[in-house]
């Protein structure tokens, strides 16, 4: 293992960090961006970084190198669902971030909204659709019953997902079969909310080991959609880091991103997407175990705006782990 002198000229070994990028979901690239960056910072602080795919040979890789830590920076399916993150667990290696029992529920947007719901947090009113109940009781009559009962505009979305594949805006009744079809090409399960009208905001939490605190709230502006296109090509995208809100407005958002990282029981750091409402209300969209980390992502610009070095920060989140 590689060794560094420090101030007393003595040597130690360094740590070793793997990231884990990639992974076969439909956002693979956006975490191989993730992960070029974060091992970028980690190794800016002096750290030995290796970055590693999920794949057939990582357990062989994982045996023979026996890495510190593990940071998984995969977005979609087994890196957030907690699969990964439970193979960690049996192969017996130390990684960043939320266990699996608690990445399984913030994955489900539905059972993340549950549970905040008990933790006096508001979220859009919503029901759940799988696919073979909407195919078994025929698409029209249900579509109709959900139009009457949340009204338009709605959202529909997949209930695993990210990157905003799959979520359409829906604001005539027409568009909603469409919105459907759409939505279950990337999964069984539609999740259709109430659309909110309002200041659309992502806020960050870390937890350095002396509790978990929000970051600034970074506003979100776009000429269209908050789709895959305007997250990932800049210049569709406005963003205010921190947001153009008053005090109160920032308490109250970094109070509730605080309270869904907690009620949901997650580790180091996290992601809440929320609007705020016309009516000050912050509504609760969903929240990520494994928030981007590209150039143009929303956590490190929190993390710039709080006056934050990435790649102390970084440091700081391994060390939990690690010890040093
Ligand atoms: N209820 C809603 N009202 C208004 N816009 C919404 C609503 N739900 C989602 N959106 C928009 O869709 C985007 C993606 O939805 P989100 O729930 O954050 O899923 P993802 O996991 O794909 O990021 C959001 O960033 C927001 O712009
Ligand atoms: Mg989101």
């Amino acid at each position: 293992m590689a060794s560094s002198a420090d101030a007393a000229g003595s040597t130690h070994p360094s740590t070793h960090v793997t990231i884990l990028a990639g992974g076969l979901s439909h956002e693979r690239d956006v975490s191989l961006r993730s992960g070029r960056r974060v091992a970028e910072s980690l190794r800016a602080a002096g750290l030995e970084v290796s970055v590693h795919d999920v794949d057939a040979d990582l357990l062989r890789f994982l045996d023979q190198h026996r890495p510190d830590v593990v940071w998984p920076l995969l977005h979609g399916a087994s890196g957030e669902d907690g699969s990964v993150r439970d193979v960690l667990q049996l192969v017996d290696v130390p990684y960043v971030g939320t266990g699996p029992r608690e990445c399984r529920a913030a994955w489900s947007k539905p059972v993340a909204k549950s549970i905040v719901i008990g933790a006096g947090i508001t979220t859009p009113e919503y029901v759940t659709l799988p696919q073979s109940l909407f195919r078994e009781l025929g698409a029209q009559p249900v579509l109709d019953a959900v139009v009457e009962r949340l009204g338009l505009p709605l959202v529909v979305k997949p209930t695993q997902g990210g990157s905003a594949l799959g979520v359409t805006l829906v604001e005539s009744a027409d568009q909603l079969p469409r919105a459907m079809v759409d939505c279950f090409a990337y999964g069984n399960v539609a999740l259709i909310e109430r659309a909110v009208r309002g200041t659309e905001l992502a806020v960050s939490v870390v937890d350095l080991g002396d509790g978990p605190r929000a970051l600034p709230p970074v506003e979100i502006v776009t000429d269209g959609p908050y789709d895959y296109d305007a997250r990932y090509n800049p210049g569709r995208t406005q963003y205010f880091a921190p947001a153009r809100l008053g005090e109160d407005s920032v308490s109250a958002v970094q109070e509730v991103a605080v309270r869904a990282h907690q009620a949901l029981g997650l580790q180091d750091l996290s992601r809440t997407d929320v609007i705020l409402d016309a009516d000050g209300e912050v509504q609760f969209l969903e929240v990520n175990v494994a928030p981007g980390m590209t150039e143009t992502s929303l956590f490190p610009q929190a993390a710039r705006a709080a006056g934050l070095d990435l790649s102390e920060l970084y440091r700081a989140v391994v060390r939990q782990h690690t010890g040093v």
